[in-house]
């Protein structure tokens, strides 16, 4: 955290919706988050709709386009190790002084080198549960059942194809590991007669708008 300014300061990491990013809007404007402030959006989507939301109410907000070849980076932060695009997304995060980087939605796996300069400063919302300490294959519901722990992209219907009858998501430290990092809060949902990828994904959405700003909230208290 900036010692001159008391607040922690949110980078929200999109590449879509972005509906996580307003639930922390809403938590902010409605004072469910003191001392919490989002000092920068990016999207690595053009058109992620997030970044309307973001801009409907004020936030600095950027289009980062991932993966091509930015020419120039090298001069803002050598780090041979890192893509280009991580060296512009690492200047950013810094310009705009943020404390705590949260990945809602983004679909673009971060590498080993971005992550050290940030250690335990970012967290991901992940539509399945994980254990603990992230790591593992199986995860033990509150009913005592050992489901498979479900990762990547497409963990929502792994769960409908692997017929377990309860999941959930979880917001976890990102680590190198994709998906496999400690665990700051979860819910379990139970999965209904018919559900699709579509319904369960909404469900969890559902859940997942007061597990990030729970999750802000407990990164907040710890700093
Ligand atoms: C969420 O379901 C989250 O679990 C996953 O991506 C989705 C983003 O949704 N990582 P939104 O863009 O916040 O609506």
């Amino acid at each position: 955290m900036n010692s001159q300014n008391p607040s922690l300061r949110l980078g929200v990491l999109i590449s879509g919706s972005g509906s996580n990013l307003q639930a922390l809007i809403d938590a902010i404007e409605n004072q469910q988050l003191p001392g919490v402030e989002i000092a920068l959006v990016v999207s690595n989507k053009a058109d992620a709709y997030g970044l309307q939301r973001a801009l409907t109410h004020r936030l600095p907000a950027i289009y980062l386009p991932w993966g091509q070849r930015n020419v120039g980076a090298q001069f803002i932060a050598p780090k041979p190790t890192m893509s280009e695009s991580e060296i512009r997304l690492t200047a950013l995060l810094r310009l705009f002084q943020v404390d705590l980087i949260v990945l809602a939605g983004w679909m673009r796996i971060l590498s080993a080198a971005f992550l050290e300069q940030f250690h335990q400063r970012v967290i991901n919302i992940h539509p399945a549960l994980l254990p603990d300490d992230g790591t593992g294959k199986t995860y033990t519901t509150s009913d005592g059942t050992q489901i498979p722990v479900f990762r990547g992209l497409h963990a929502v219907q792994q769960a409908l194809d692997a017929g377990v009858k309860i999941t959930g998501s979880c917001v976890h430290f990102v680590t190198p590991e994709v998906d496999a990092g400690p665990v700051i809060c979860r819910q379990e949902v139970a999965i209904e007669e018919g559900e699709t990828e579509e319904t369960l994904h909404e469900r969890l959405k559902v859940v997942e708008h007061r597990l990030i700003v729970e999750a802000v909230k407990r990164c907040k208290s710890v700093e």
